[in-house]
């Protein structure tokens, strides 16, 4: 196969940040047409690679070449890159959230008529957009209304409006439900057919293996391994060998739950959509949790699961709350996240950035500033506890920093991630509601967490997760609520719980 087969040519690339060498000489190519998946451990250095290729580094920021059909690139930004054919889909989604769908699509690629923008033209052209990508909503939505699954389909016609050849996609399946997942994968298929070349990072494997032409494993900044899925037979064992390095024999701890009497109960909750007050987005849940449990709530994207824990949590979420909430056997209630936080139950966002991390300020403060009391020594902060409570959870979560002086925003997806589990733990809740507390969690980090919360339970804790990955709820949980359309469609154990089952129970009435 002649170079010409090659979209993408990567060379030498090396990339400094202050403290870590994030690529180290990495070689990476891609053929015209396929669907090339980038997979590594967090901190592998998978954005950083597709950010020098795609111009988020400038050409000078890095050593190193890269050749884009055929010609070396000197991408000053993400604008020459998109005007070159090739386009990125960011982790973090990057729309303007009071912006409607057509006017985030022709943002900075606006359509004009004598020199004034034609919005008209804009919200005619973004139809055929919107219908290629599976999006039913009409043009006008304002973005924040909708779900994170729609708001990147919206990113992906932003992408595909600019004639991309390359599409670029770093996790877009992390925030994604399996059903919304599945429909995402079909979409890089048909653009596949239609010609498009596709870069997906991604730490769900299954998928990788379903829809991988080709494979690349970048583990601590080097390319240690690539494969051709169309010539050789690859599995999902051998990827993680080549991703961590050793062997990794079980994805989910053993468990020994001990279980005993109920510690927290909701009765017949029900709240309202914060914007819209006549819409109920809970409908009367009522659910319980026993000591030394872990319970899962599974079910489709807008189940309301996280509206469920946010409103429990705090009156976080929605618009006239009812209900009733036993802790221990008393009746309490939660006027704040603080009020909830001090009787003892932690609750961690599935939204890390708007909800959990501070960006601007270093790893330890992140994990530490919700227990500075119990990190004081009569009223004095106690820097040497502080160190050692931050230094624990990076050890034993494996957080990939430089140091714990690092700012969180320089910390790859997946280590800010470990961040906001670590400041949850260390705050020692007895109830600990976690929402989605592996997104984009890499396979070994995956099996530190989950020993983490068996390790909670075993000290007679307990936890919620809420949880889109069914073969996660069902080896980590002893029982499973499932739910729809604000609903508790019913609750299944551990040893009758089968994916199937569970979508089941969500849809029937
Ligand atoms: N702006 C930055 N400043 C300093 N260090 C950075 C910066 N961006 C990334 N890094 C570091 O570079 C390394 C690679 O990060 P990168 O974001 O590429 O990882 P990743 O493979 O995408 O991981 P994840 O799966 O968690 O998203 C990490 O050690 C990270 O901390
Ligand atoms: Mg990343």
């Amino acid at each position: 196969m002649g170079s010409n087969d090659y979209i993408l040519e990567v060379n030498n690339i090396t990339k400094d940040f202050p403290g870590v060498r994030a690529l180290d000489n990495v070689d990476f190519k891609v053929r015209r047409g396929e669907i090339h998946c980038l997979v590594g451990e967090n901190g592998a250095g998978k954005s950083t690679l597709v950010n020098v290729i795609s111009g988020v580094f400038p050409r000078g920021d890095y050593e190193g070449v890269v050749v884009f059909k055929g010609k070396e690139t000197h991408y000053r930004s993400t604008k020459d890159s998109e005007s070159d054919g090739l386009s990125i889909i960011h982790q973090e989604l990057t729309l303007s959230p009071y912006l409607s769908i057509y006017e985030n699509i022709f943002l900075g690629n606006m359509k004009t008529r004598f020199g004034v923008i034609d919005w008209d033209a804009c919200l005619r052209d973004s139809y055929p957009l919107l219908k290629r990508v599976g999006l039913s909503e009409p043009p006008q939505t304002i973005v924040s209304k909708m779900s994170v699954g729609k708001q990147q389909l919206v990113e992906i016609a932003r992408a595909i409006s600019r004639n991309a050849e390359l599409l670029i996609f770093d996790e877009p399946t992390s925030s994604l439900n399996d059903e919304e997942s599945e429909n995402l994968l079909k979409l890089l298929l048909e653009f596949k057919r239609e010609g498009i070349t596709c870069i997906m990072i991604s730490h769900k494997l299954d998928e990788v293996l379903a829809v991988a032409d080709s494979i690349t494993i970048l583990r601590d900044g080097l390319s240690v391994a690539s494969y051709d899925t169309r010539a050789e037979e690859v599995s999902k064992q051998q990827i993680i060998k080549a991703m961590v390095g050793r062997e990794l024999k079980n994805l989910f701890p053993e468990k020994d739950p001990k279980i005993g009497e109920v510690v927290f109960e909701v009765k017949n909750w029900s709240v309202n959509h914060p914007d819209y007050h006549d819409m109920k987005i809970v409908d009367n849940a009522s659910f319980f949790l026993k000591r030394g449990e872990i319970v899962s709530f599974c079910g489709p994207m807008g189940a309301g699961r996280t509206e469920l824990m946010m409103s429990i949590f705090g009156n976080s979420y929605g618009y006239g709350a009812t209900g009733e909430i036993y802790l221990h056997n008393e009746k309490v209630t939660f006027k704040s996240p603080k009020d909830a936080i001090e009787k003892g139950v932690g609750y961690v966002s599935e939204d890390r950035k708007s909800l959990g991390l501070i960006l601007i300020q270093d790893v330890k403060t992140n994990i530490t500033n919700s227990s500075l009391p119990k990190l004081s020594k009569r009223g004095v902060l106690d820097k040497e506890k502080i160190r050692e409570s931050a230094e624990f959870y990076k050890e034993s979560l494996q957080i990939k920093t430089p140091s714990l002086e690092q700012l969180a925003r320089n910390l790859s997806g997946g280590n800010q991630q470990k961040v906001v589990l670590s400041r949850a733990l260390l705050a020692d809740p007895d109830i600990f509601i976690v929402d989605e507390p592996t997104r984009g969690i890499d396979v070994g980090a995956k099996f530190e967490i989950y020993s983490i919360l068996n390790e909670m339970v075993k000290q007679g804790k307990s936890v919620i997760v809420v949880s889109s990955e069914l073969t996660e709820a069902i080896s980590m949980s002893d029982r499973i609520y499932v739910m729809n359309e604000g609903k508790i469609k019913g609750v299944l154990n551990r040893d009758e719980a089968t994916q199937e089952g569970i979508m089941h129970m969500a849809l029937v009435d």
